[in-house]
């Protein structure tokens, strides 16, 4: 969740420029979550409650959004790089979203962008467990040993992986490819590449097709909807 340096916080709720809310901070005038707060730095979240002089400042309301991720960018806020992000995508919308979780820059499909540091805390927290759907193309065809495997949890690296539900899509006996959608609970880095790699198959293409209940229904690549309240509310009351 996006940490911030709170003159930063302040002063983009519209109540002084940076550097007098610096000086507010230093003269004790900015509590948070209750406690005076006079270094500078400080970093607080979007869910802290700041006062100045005793007056909650107007953070900014929240929003959520599902967003069909193209191949081919990146899914941080910045790239070192250069190269195109989520953000990038929002640039009419006035909220600093930011991504819950993250797809592989060459993965595609469903990913959230929020600025409610609490929704996402929360999605992104393991014991919540949200189911995602992959599918991924595969170099090879998996064996009904190599299937019970992924089903029962496979290790790579440190991990083992929980159970997932395998289903095969589609085998192309001709091209020795095969398609396989993927339900699993967790979200380690390159997981989904991870797990079958480690019964042998190189994942050649990869899309997350559904998230919780959510799908990316009729959204073309690279558009963006928001979330409706009830939507929002099935996803706070998940589990
Ligand atoms: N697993 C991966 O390997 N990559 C992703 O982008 C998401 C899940």
């Amino acid at each position: 969740m996006a940490l911030e340096r709170l003159q930063k916080v302040i002063a983009e709720a519209g109540i002084a420029s940076r550097r007098k809310a610096e000086k507010m901070i230093v003269d004790g005038r900015v509590r948070v979550d209750g406690k005076v707060v006079t270094k500078l730095g400080t970093k607080v979240d979007t869910f802290s409650n700041i006062t100045v002089d005793g007056d909650p400042i107007e953070r900014e309301s929240l929003h959520t959004y599902l967003f069909y991720k193209p191949r081919g960018i990146v899914s941080t806020a910045k790239d070192e790089k250069g190269r195109k992000t989520v953000v990038d995508y929002f640039e009419d919308i006035p909220y600093r979203l930011y991504p819950v979780g993250r797809l592989d820059y060459d993965t595609s499909g469903l990913l959230l962008m929020t600025n409610d540091g609490k929704l996402a805390n929360k999605l992104m927290h393991p014991k919540n467990e949200v189911s995602k759907v992959y599918v991924a193309k595969i170099k090879g065809i998996l064996t009904p040993e190599e299937i019970m495997s992924l089903k029962k949890g496979v290790k790579f690296d440190k991990y083992k992986s929980s159970r997932a539900k395998v289903k095969i899509l589609k085998t192309d006996k001709r091209k020795n490819t095969q398609i396989v959608q993927l339900t699993i609970h967790e979200g380690h880095y390159h997981q989904v590449k991870r797990m079958f790699k480690a019964v042998g198959h190189l994942v050649e293409k990869l899309s997350r097709e559904r998230y919780a209940f959510l799908e990316l229904g009729n959204l073309a690549s690279g558009q963006y909807r928001e979330l409706t309240h009830e939507e929002i509310d099935r996803l706070k009351h998940l589990n």
